[in-house]
């Protein structure tokens, strides 16, 4: 049996008028009621005893619930979440119709990139990858299209699209659309209320904040939009354990703090890394929490990533650890990506540590 419950726990949801800072500490809590945990608990089970809502793990578990309670309030939606942002991603590639038309960014998240152009190219599905900064080309990609993907800042190369004239343009043809939130978070922007019918995060990332698990999530606007991905979830078999629900719950709290100290420090390291002799190109949309940066050449970048001391050369993003990495490392990267591109992910450390600890690992 399928369901979109939240209510096995008794979770409250009373968030009406209040700020993204009290909603994301006080959204999906157990009822106030005497003797009642304060964190919903960690339900470690695959069945449950036939005669009521739940059936089997992989349909739907308590421990899911939580924390897309919380998520749904933050982004205003309907939330599942998955095993990793992914298993999200393909929860809803997997519903567009054979041979049906996929535009997407060019460049956006490899992972994604690779899986459209293997269904390409396996004639599942066509792609029309499209600059994303060109409003009037994504509007041209759309016509006939059966699902526009979009990502917006791109990972890694930082680009902005007009969202709201992008949602409108592939509604109006009559595609779904999606928007890839994993870098601005729900906290930078919502699309669900600019018309987007999907909001995916790779909750791996910012959402959790602490690097310590794998997860994704869908959010609907649409209760039927929202059955159906749980029915891929389902079926693919993307659901995530309780244990890592309970941690990206606990990482979730924090979001707002993370994400204040993280922003801040990432514009003031763009103020000072634009202004630097051995930054050739400096990359940021004047938000969040992600910066790129080009040096002269892949060596350059190379032994940056190679000498920092508190800057972690490692991949992934939305940690509360800085990370940096030359993306064109990974053979899936797009060749848009230059090959002297260092993507860096601002955590939470001191500024002036982490500024003085690039300079010191730069050119002179
Ligand atoms: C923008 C973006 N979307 C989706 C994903 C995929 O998420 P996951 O690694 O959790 O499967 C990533 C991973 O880096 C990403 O950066």
């Amino acid at each position: 049996m399928l369901r979109l419950g939240h209510g096995l726990l008794g979770l409250t949801q009373d968030t009406a008028g209040l700020a993204p800072s009290t909603r994301v500490v006080i959204a999906g809590r157990p009822a106030r009621v005497p003797d009642a945990p304060l964190n919903p608990p960690i339900v470690p089970a695959s069945s449950f005893i036939a005669g009521g809502a739940l059936e089997y793990a992989r349909e739907d578990a308590p421990s899911t619930h939580a924390l897309e309670s919380a998520i749904s309030d933050l982004e205003g939606g309907r939330t599942l979440v998955f095993s990793s942002g992914m298993a999200a991603a393909n929860s809803v590639l997997d519903q567009v119709p054979i041979g049906g038309i996929v535009v997407a960014p060019d460049p956006c998240y490899t992972g994604v990139s690779a899986r459209l152009t293997e269904l390409h190219a396996a004639g599942r599905l066509q792609v029309r990858r499209v600059d994303i900064t060109d409003t009037t080309a994504v509007a041209a990609a759309c016509q006939g299209a059966a699902l526009l993907w979009l990502e917006s800042p791109t990972n890694p190369l930082l680009e902005v699209a007009d969202l709201p004239a992008c949602i409108a343009a592939g509604s109006k043809a009559g595609a779904k659309t999606l928007v890839d939130n994993t870098f601005a978070t729900p906290l930078l922007q919502q699309p669900l209320t600019m018309g987007a019918d999907y909001v995916l995060h790779s909750v791996t990332k910012a959402l959790s904040g602490h690097s310590d698990l794998l997860m994704g999530a869908i959010v609907c606007r649409s209760d039927e939009d929202a059955h159906t991905v749980q029915t891929r979830r389902v079926l693919l078999g993307a659901a995530p354990s309780a244990f890592d629900c309970y941690l990206a719950l606990r990482g979730l709290r924090t979001l707002v703090v993370r994400m204040d100290r993280a922003c801040a420090t990432a514009a003031l390291l763009a103020e000072r890394l634009g202004a630097h002799p051995a930054i050739t190109r400096l990359r940021y949309p004047g938000f969040g929490a992600m910066l790129a940066i080009e040096l002269a050449d892949s060596t350059a970048a190379d032994a940056l990533c190679a000498n920092t001391r508190i800057w972690v050369h490692a991949t992934s993003l939305g940690g509360v650890e800085s990370l940096l990495e030359r993306r064109r490392r990974w053979p899936l990267e797009s060749a848009r990506v230059p090959e002297q591109l260092v993507r860096l992910s601002v955590g939470i450390e001191d500024a002036a540590d982490l500024w003085s600890d690039l300079r010191q690992a730069l050119p002179t």
